[in-house]
C-alpha cells in the first residue's frame, strides 16, 4: 500500500463538512483534512460553496499531522487548471476506482479520528485570540485592504525590501527535515551526557531560545540540564561568575553566530572552550561543542571544519532575529527537553492562518495595522505587557524584533517591556498618569502550567483570609483586569490583548510566528525594509577603532 506524502498532489472524495474544514478521504484507507484556510485564497465564507460531501477533490498534501496521522490537505495549493483536472479526463490520469464503502468498521475508523481532529482544528483555529476592544480608538480597518493585499502578495513572493531575508516565512514548511532529527538525536546526547549546556550567542542567535527556554520551563525549573547564557555580554563579572561556576560542571556548548565574528560571542566561545579543553582534552573537548553558523562562510564556519564539530545551519535567507525556528533557537530549545516538533506545528498552523489578505480573520495583520494606526496617532511606544516572570525574556524577543526591524530613517514605534504586577510598583504610575506617549500590548496566558492555593490562617492578622482558597492565578487575573480597566479607562492607554490558552510548545510557537509576520506587515507599511539593521554598525566602528583593531 502506498502512503501520500508531503507535496504529493492526490485525490480524494469529501467525508464531510464542519466550519472549520472538509474532511477527505482516500483510496488507500488514508484520511485528511482541507483546514478552512486551505480552501481559497479567498475570504471562504461557507465551505460549501467550493467543495460538496461526496464530491472527488484534487488537492496538495501539506504534511502529515503527526499525532493523529491525518493528512494537512490544501485546495488552494493548486491553481485552476491542477483543480480541474480532475473534471476533464483528456488531462487527468482516470483515478482507481474511490472505496468509500458505507460499512461500519470504515466509518468508525473515521469517527475514532473525528473527535481528536475536532479539537486539533478548534486549537489551530483558536491558537492565539487578539482582542482589540481597549484600544479607544476606530480603526477602518477596510481603509487598509489594498495596502495589506500588496504587502502580503510581496511577502508571500518573496519581493520588495530585505526580500533575500524573507526565508522564514515558510520556514515551518520547508524546515530542513534531516537537520531537525539529527538536532534532536544530539540534544538527546547532550540531555544524558551533561549537566550544563553553555549557549553562546547574542540578540538573534541567542533571544528565541532564552524566550522559550524560560517560557516553557520556567525561571526555576528542576529539568536535568542547566541552561546558562554566554556570549551576549562583555561584562568582566558575569563572564568571570560563569567560568567559575563551570570549573565543576560537567558541560556543553552551543556556539551560535551566522556571522561568526561578533565580538561578545567570539570572545566568550574563546575562553569557554579553552577551559572545556582544559577540562577533557582538545578530542574530547570537540565532542562536546556544537555550533550553528552559515553553511559556507565566516570564521567560525572555517573553526567548524577545522575541528570537525557537529554543526548546524542557520539558512543564508533568515536573518537573526527571525532565526528562532532554525537550529538556532531550536537546538537549544530540544537540549532544554522541550518538544520542538510541537513548536514548529504551532508555527506552522500561525503560517497557514497568517499569509492571507483577509482583514476579517486575520487578526495577526489587524493587531498590525492598530500599531501603524496608534503610531500616526501620536502614540511613540509600544509596551509589551506581561504578568509572568517566565515570559519576561519574550518581552526581551520583541523588543530586538520591533526595535531592529523598524527602528529607522527616524521612524518606528519604541518597543519596551514590563512585568506586572511587579512592575506596577514602579512603572505603573507612569503608565496611569505620565506623557501619553505609549500604548500597552498585553501577552496573556488564560491557564497557568502551575498554581498555588492561599492558606487559611487562624490568626488572620495579615487580613488575607478573604482570599483563603483562592489562587494566585485567580489574583493575577483580578489583578490584570483591574489594571487594564485603569489604564484604558482612566488613563486613557490603548490596551491590545494578545492571548494564549496556555504556554505550550505549540502556542509559543504559533506566538512567535504570529509576532514575526505582523512585525513584518508593520515594518512595511511604515515602508522600512524590516530585515536590515544598519544602525548597528554604528558603534562597533568606534568600539573597533577604540579597541586598535585592524582597519578601523
Ligand atoms: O538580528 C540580528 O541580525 C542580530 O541581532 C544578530 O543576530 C546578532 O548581532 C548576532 O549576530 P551573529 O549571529 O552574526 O553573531
Amino acid at each position: 500500500m502506498m502512503f501520500y506524502k508531503e507535496n504529493d498532489i492526490v485525490i480524494g472524495k469529501v467525508t464531510g463538512i464542519q466550519n472549520y474544514g472538509a474532511f477527505v478521504m482516500f483510496d488507500n484507507g488514508q484520511t485528511g483534512l482541507i483546514h478552512i484556510s486551505e480552501i481559497s485564497s479567498k475570504f471562504v465564507k461557507n465551505i460549501e460553496d467550493y467543495v460538496k460531501i461526496g464530491e472527488k477533490v484534487r488537492v496538495k498534501v501539506l504534511g502529515i499531522e503527526e499525532k493523529n496521522n491525518y493528512l494537512k490537505l490544501s485546495l488552494k495549493a493548486l491553481n485552476d487548471r491542477e483543480r480541474q483536472k480532475i473534471k476533464n479526463p483528456l488531462i487527468f490520469n482516470k483515478p482507481k476506482r474511490i472505496k468509500i464503502s458505507n460499512s461500519e468498521d470504515d466509518f468508525k475508523k473515521l469517527r475514532s479520528h473525528l473527535d481528536k481532529w475536532i479539537t486539533k482544528s478548534l486549537e489551530e483555529q483558536n491558537m492565539i485570540k487578539v482582542d482589540l476592544t481597549n484600544i479607544i480608538s476606530d480603526i477602518n480597518f477596510e481603509s487598509y485592504s489594498e495596502k495589506v493585499k500588496t504587502i502580503n502578495n510581496m511577502i508571500n513572493n518573496k519581493s520588495g525590501a530585505g526580500s533575500d531575508f524573507l526565508g522564514w516565512t515558510t520556514w515551518p514548511k520547508d524546515y530542513d527535515k534531516e537537520e531537525f532529527e539529527r538536532m534532536i538525536k544530539c540534544a538527546e546526547y547532550v540531555r544524558n551526557n551533561f549537566e550544563v549546556l553553555v549557549v553562546c550567542g547574542i540578540g538573534g542567535s541567542y533571544l528565541g531560545a532564552r524566550a522559550a527556554i524560560d517560557a516553557l520551563r520556567g525561571l526555576y525549573s528542576d529539568d536535568k540540564l542547566e541552561i546558562i547564557y554566554l556570549g551576549q555580554t562583555f561584562s568582566p563579572l558575569y563572564v568571570a561568575q560563569v567560568m567559575s561556576y563551570l570549573k565543576n560542571k560537567k558541560f556543553a556548548i552551543n556556539v551560535i553566530s551566522k556571522s561568526g565574528t561578533t565580538t561578545e560571542t567570539s570572545i566568550a566561545f574563546r575562553l569557554v572552550k579553552e577551559l572545556l579543553e582544559k577540562k577533557v582534552g582538545k578530542d574530547e573537548a570537540r565532542k562536546c561543542i556544537f555550533a550553528t553558523t552559515d553553511k559556507a562562510r565566516g570564521a567560525l564556519k572555517e573553526l567548524c571544519n577545522t575541528e570537525g564539530y557537529e554543526t548546524f545551519v542557520l539558512p543564508d535567507d533568515i536573518g537573526g532575529r527571525y532565526s528562532v525556528f532554525t537550529a538556532v533557537g531550536l537546538f537549544p530549545i530540544a537540549c532544554a527537553g522541550l518538544d520542538i516538533k510541537e513548536m514548529i506545528q504551532g508555527a506552522y498552523d500561525s503560517m497557514v492562518k497568517y499569509d492571507n489578505d483577509d482583514l476579517i480573520n486575520n487578526d495577526c495583520y489587524k493587531y498590525a495595522i492598530t500599531r501603524d494606526y496608534l503610531y500616526r496617532h501620536n502614540k511613540a511606544v509600544e509596551l509589551f505587557v506581561t504578568y509572568e516572570p517566565s515570559l519576561s525574556q519574550i518581552g526581551e524577543w520583541l523588543k530586538q524584533l520591533f526595535g531592529e526591524s523598524e527602528g529607522k530613517e527616524g521612524k518606528g514605534l519604541f518597543p519596551g517591556s514590563v512585568t506586572f504586577s511587579t512592575d506596577l510598583h514602579s512603572l505603573g504610575q507612569f503608565i496611569q498618569e505620565g506623557s501619553h506617549i505609549m500604548f500597552e500590548t498585553i501577552i496573556k496566558v488564560d491557564n497557568p502550567t502551575l498554581d498555588i492555593e492561599i492558606p487559611h490562617d487562624d490568626d488572620d492578622l495579615d487580613g488575607l483570609n478573604y482570599l483563603e482558597g483562592k489562587t494566585l492565578s485567580f489574583v493575577n487575573e483580578k489583578a490584570m483586569q483591574g489594571t487594564l480597566k485603569a489604564h484604558v479607562e482612566v488613563g486613557k492607554v490603548p490596551n491590545i490583548v494578545i492571548s494564549v490558552e496556555k504556554m505550550d510548545s505549540y502556542h509559543l510557537g504559533g506566538l512567535l510566528y504570529f509576532f514575526m509576520r505582523a512585525c513584518a506587515m508593520s515594518a512595511y507599511l511604515l515602508e522600512i525594509n524590516p530585515f536590515n539593521q544598519p544602525g548597528v554598525e554604528v558603534y562597533k566602528k568606534n568600539m573597533f577603532h577604540l579597541l586598535g583593531k585592524k582597519g578601523y
